[in-house]
């Protein structure tokens, strides 16, 4: 259905919890705008209004305990209307488009995570995006505990966040090992050093992939 073949440039920021996406998502957009470079930043779960209310059933805490094949199919759900409504228009008419997660997550946490088999999950990412995959994935990578710990300080956890540190510590294997797997399109970036290290780091990597886009 989809392919590479938008002149936009896709984008995403993985990692597990606490590894300080929300900030280096914040770093690239004003990269991208320093750079002059149209784009649309957003998120999964969500993106559109749609899309936003699955995030608040995925995320939100129930009594009614959700199925494993439940929450994929929502999150696939959730990233069939971002696809229609948001990345792929945005992507069609040149834009840079940066979203806070994607279908590698699902391979992290319902796969890794909550032990569903790759070849399911590779049938709904057929199904839902046929070739389309992410330019660029910048994998923020920390230690579990240390992300943790940071979570637990910002406060309330969601559904997700409370779940035990061996479930996260398979999402963080998982992401490296598709980051090995995947080596064009990812990208792994040490989360652990002072914020300035970690920009640097990012910058220099924007450079590598966006110098073509950014016009120099
Ligand atoms: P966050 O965007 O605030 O990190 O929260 C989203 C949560 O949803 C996070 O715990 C990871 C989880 N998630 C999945 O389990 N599968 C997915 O495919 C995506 C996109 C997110």
């Amino acid at each position: 259905m989809f392919g590479r073949q938008y002149p936009g440039f896709f984008i995403t920021i993985e990692g597990g919890e606490g590894v300080g996406k929300t900030t280096s998502s914040t770093y690239i957009k004003s990269w991208l705008e320093q750079h002059g470079m149209d784009y649309v930043h957003t998120r999964e779960p969500g993106g559109t209004p749609l899309a936003e209310k699955i995030r608040e059933l995925l995320l939100g805490h129930s009594e009614e305990a959700v199925a494993a094949s439940t929450e994929l199919l929502l999150m696939f759900a959730a990233r069939a209307q971002h696809l229609d409504q948001v990345i792929i228009p945005a992507l069609k008419v040149g834009k840079v488009v940066l979203c806070d997660r994607f279908t590698d997550a699902t391979y992290a946490y319902q796969g890794a995570g909550r032990g569903l088999s790759n070849e399911h999950i590779a049938t709904l990412e057929q199904l839902v995006q046929g070739d389309f995959r992410p330019d660029l994935t910048i994998l923020l990578d920390l230690p579990v505990v240390t992300g943790m710990t940071r979570v637990r300080q910002r406060g309330e956890l969601d559904r997700f966040e409370q779940e035990a540190l061996t479930f996260f510590e398979r999402v963080r294997t998982a992401y490296l090992e598709r980051a090995t797997q995947f080596s064009n399109q990812y990208v792994v970036v040490d989360a652990a050093p002072a914020l300035a290290d970690v920009q640097a780091t990012i910058d220099s990597i924007l450079h590598r992939r966006l110098s073509v886009y950014a016009g120099e």
